[in-house]
């Protein structure tokens, strides 16, 4: 009656979310399964920023919902984005879901399991669902449990702020995530602390719109954000090896966080920029406050530091009134950025959002033309800069074996991934790789032995 298995939609901050929940509910004497087949219990934690998202989790729990007719004890729960979303409405469609709760209320997953399981026991009547989608001030830092694996954990999402402010005009995660809340600084270097005294040797630093991280709370002293203050402290731990962080926002990259990149050889040099759009009229009416000027200015300014510097990016097309002028213009900034990866997504109406109420809807079959045409010179760029990585030696961070279990497995500081046959005595440790094949999505290559500890 213990056994939970947890699946997760959407984003890295919902990955990091699942974590915390598992590891709060093996505290508590839950067992955490891998086998959705063999679980009592099993928690969809959801993503609400397309309707596609929605309605994959909405199918599957419909679907794993007929089990309860041969497992009457089965609890299904729906966490996350949707649950805070939609809330107690979820019910009409799906009227045997067990627990619905939001995404301020994960550490209370426990109680209500044991309160679900208790009523059970009791002979309570099965149908009485739990919901919670409150608000509550903290909840930003409840998210702060690791689950300990057998295997040796090298990299580690850390989350230093949830919500975000912005009233982009397509987005529907100020809604699903609240209002801008931070963690206290010393909290998170706690955390990264620990983890580096655990073996971990990456830590990917999470949020909404993490280049505002504590702009409430902290001053900023000599020039310096909260956000790039808490690089520094983080910079400073003993152990770890790479820093990465996702997502910031454009407006964020001001000369302080530019310059961090010269300064603070741990900060990976790989960015995550969202663009959006390139075309000025669109970016305003999505409410993003910048340029096609200054967005290529930002990107300049990091290559000036950083000449390696990967890019990434989620652009929408399809934005209401886009028009092939607008997409142009897109195409031509996206083109001029050779991006390394980018997120492209065809606009997807958001109920509750103001861009859910314009006219002007581009067809379907406009939005899926536009995203080929990105999407062909993103394979182009990341072919081209594959290419020129075959021959060289780049360093690599051991994660672990790969899934054939034959090679193993580790990333670039680029966030390359490879395939290479090392001991496992090198996971968690950073080696030189000598690249000598690669597909668009993975690198191959040798060891070069000398000089690493073995
Ligand atoms: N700052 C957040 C953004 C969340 S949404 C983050 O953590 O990444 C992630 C991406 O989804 C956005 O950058 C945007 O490109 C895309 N997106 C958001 N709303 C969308 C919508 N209504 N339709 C299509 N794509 C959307
Ligand atoms: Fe969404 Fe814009 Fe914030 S994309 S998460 S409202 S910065």
């Amino acid at each position: 009656m213990n056994r939970v298995y947890i699946k997760t939609y959407g984003c890295q901050m919902n990955e990091r979310d699942s974590e915390a929940v598992a590891a709060m509910l093996r505290a508590r004497g839950y067992r955490i399964v891998e086998d959705e087949h063999a679980c009592d219990i099993m928690l969809l934690n959801t993503c609400s920023v397309r309707d596609a998202a929605e309605q994959k989790a909405i199918g599957k729990a419909g679907y794993v919902s007929a089990r309860k007719k041969k497992q009457p004890d089965f609890v299904l729960g729906i966490l996350g984005c949707m649950a805070q979303n939609r809330g107690a409405a979820l019910l009409d469609a799906l009227p045997d879901v067990d627990l619905i709760v939001g995404t301020q209320k994960f550490h209370q997953v426990p109680d209500y399991l044991d309160n679900l399981r208790a009523a059970r026991e009791a002979g309570v009547p099965i149908g009485s669902s739990i919901v919670d989608i409150a608000a509550e001030a903290g909840s930003q830092n409840t998210i702060r449990d690791h689950l300990e694996t057998d295997e040796k954990q090298v990299s580690a999402f850390v989350s230093i702020q949830q919500g975000c402010n912005m009233d982009c005009h397509f987005c529907i995660v100020p809604k699903t995530r609240g209002d801008e809340r931070s963690r206290p600084m010393a909290d998170i270097v706690a955390e990264c602390r620990s983890l580096a005294a655990k073996g971990v040797r990456e830590i990917t630093l999470l949020g909404q719109i993490v280049t505002s991280y504590g702009r409430r709370d902290y001053a900023h002293t000599g020039g310096v954000t909260p956000f790039v203050q808490l690089i520094e402290q983080v910079h400073a731990i003993k152990g770890i090896e790479r820093i990465r962080f996702t997502s910031p926002h454009p407006r964020g990259f001001k000369s302080d966080l530019v310059e961090a990149y010269g300064r603070l050889p741990k900060l990976c040099e790989y960015v995550h920029l969202p663009m959006q759009s390139g075309s000025n009229r669109v970016l305003k009416a999505m409410n993003r406050p910048y340029s096609r000027e200054r967005y290529r200015e930002i990107v300049d300014a990091l290559r000036a530091v950083r000449p390696d510097m990967y890019f990434s990016t989620d652009i929408i097309v399809g934005y209401p009134g886009e028009t092939e002028e607008d997409f142009e213009q897109t195409r031509e900034l996206f083109e001029a950025c050779n991006y390394d990866m980018a997120y492209i997504f065809k606009y997807s109406i958001r109920s509750g959002t103001v861009a859910a109420d314009l006219a002007d809807q581009v067809p379907d079959e406009e939005k899926e033309r536009r995203n080929q045409v990105l999407l062909d010179i993103l394979r182009r760029n990341s072919e081209r800069r594959t290419a020129g990585l075959i021959g060289t030696v780049e360093e690599v961070l051991v994660e672990g074996p790969d899934k054939t279990g034959a090679h193993f497995t580790g990333r670039t500081r680029g966030n390359r991934v490879c395939v290479f046959d090392a001991d496992p005595r090198l996971v968690g440790q950073l080696v030189p790789l000598q690249i000598e094949r690669a597909t668009v999505s993975t690198l191959y290559g040798s060891l070069v032995l000398s000089g690493v500890e073995n």
